[in-house]
């Protein structure tokens, strides 16, 4: 089972490295891969340091140079690298071919700096094609146990005592390139919480950087009461419409990104009154709701003289008499002992 996934982690890096030496090297992936990233924005540094790359727009490119070094099909398989298919023409009974064909690529690292698994973003602006395609789970890679960057980020996290905590992949690239470097992406999933004691083992602060779109906050909203729960302290920051961290890192200079950061974090828990009370103001019903869902995330920080501290602000925030939020914390806390 070890040699498995070992087999599995040196074909994951043999793709790591050829896909990077495409991008660098191959006459198409220097035309539409390279050209791709240099159009975001990204420099031959960042192109390097996160080992960028490009896979051939054709059938079975990769699948072949690997068959061709020894690598067996059963891990490119089983990575998820090559698609095996039924084919009773074939004199084996299966044609394979490449899962990321024609997708500039992202390689996932472990906190060690082992290659996982990988996303690929596809060039086109087809809105029929998945945007990006990841690795499918296996027995090395668990979409829900990974943070993309944590390998570049950790050093940097734990001398800051701060992690930023980004939706994608080219936040968390553009950031770096900014000279942020304690970022990591939870592509996209909801915050989970194997991916919160990854975090937990370098720092006790996050702060989440939210898309400046409603789908964005609403997705990293949930799950944050898991954070909460692990004693760590959550700051939220958010962006002007439409932009996410890459795109506003692109629009401005290392000195702005780092001043909006420092002036622009706000508590998690009074981020969350203030959103959902804009939708509840006028509504009775909801309000109760509302107030019901605040409580619960405040009973779940450990701490009791900080739960005190924030029904205080709550109390203010939502017009609501502290005595009434004390008393739904207490049946809560009850309830939970
Ligand atoms: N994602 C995914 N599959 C998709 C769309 C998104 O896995 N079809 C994940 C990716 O990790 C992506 C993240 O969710 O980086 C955030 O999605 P989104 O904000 O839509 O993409 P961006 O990271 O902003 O990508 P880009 O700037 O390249 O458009
Ligand atoms: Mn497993
Ligand atoms: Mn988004
Ligand atoms: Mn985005
Ligand atoms: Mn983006």
């Amino acid at each position: 089972q070890a040699n498995e996934r070992e087999s599995m982690f040196l074909v994951s890096e043999f793709a790591s490295n050829y896909f990077h030496k495409n991008l660098l090297e191959n006459e198409q992936g220097k035309a539409i891969g390279l050209s791709y990233f240099k159009e975001r924005g990204f420099t031959d540094e960042t192109i390097k340091k996160f080992q960028l790359g490009y896979s051939l727009n054709e059938w079975e490119a990769f699948t072949n140079e690997a068959l061709n070094k020894g690598y067996n099909l059963k891990y490119l398989e089983a990575t998820g690298l090559s698609i095996v298919k039924q084919d009773l023409l074939a004199a084996s009974g299966t044609k394979q071919f490449d899962r990321f064909k024609g997708r500039v690529m992202f390689p996932i690292h472990s906190m060690g700096g082992r290659v996982l698994g990988f996303g690929g973003r596809i060039l086109t602006n087809d809105k029929k094609a998945a945007k990006y395609l990841n690795s499918p789970d296996s027995d090395i890679y668990h979409k829900s146990n990974v943070l993309y960057g944590i390998h570049y980020a950790k050093q940097t996290i734990a001398k800051e005592d701060n992690c930023f905590l980004v939706e994608g992949y080219t936040d968390v690239i553009s950031m770096s390139q900014k000279g942020i470097l304690n970022v990591v992406s939870s592509s996209g999933t909801a915050l989970t919480e194997n991916q919160i004691r990854l975090i937990n083992r370098l720092t006790k602060n996050i702060t989440i950087l939210f898309d400046g779109d409603a789908a964005g906050m609403r997705a990293s909203i949930r799950g944050i009461d898991l954070v909460l729960e692990q004693g760590m302290n959550v700051k939220v920051l958010t962006f002007p419409d439409g932009d996410d961290p890459d795109s506003f890192a692109k629009k401005v200079s290392t000195e702005e990104l780092k001043n909006y950061l420092a002036n622009n974090s706000q508590d998690f828990i009074n981020f969350k009154v203030s959103l959902l009370m804009e939708e509840a103001k006028n509504d009775p019903v909801k309000k109760a709701g509302l107030i019901r869902d605040i409580v619960i995330s405040i009973s779940k920080i450990p701490d009791r003289i900080q739960q005190e501290v924030y029904v205080q602000e709550c109390s203010r925030i939502m017009d609501i008499s502290e005595s009434v939020l004390f008393n739904e914390l207490a049946q809560i806390n009850n309830k939970q002992q």
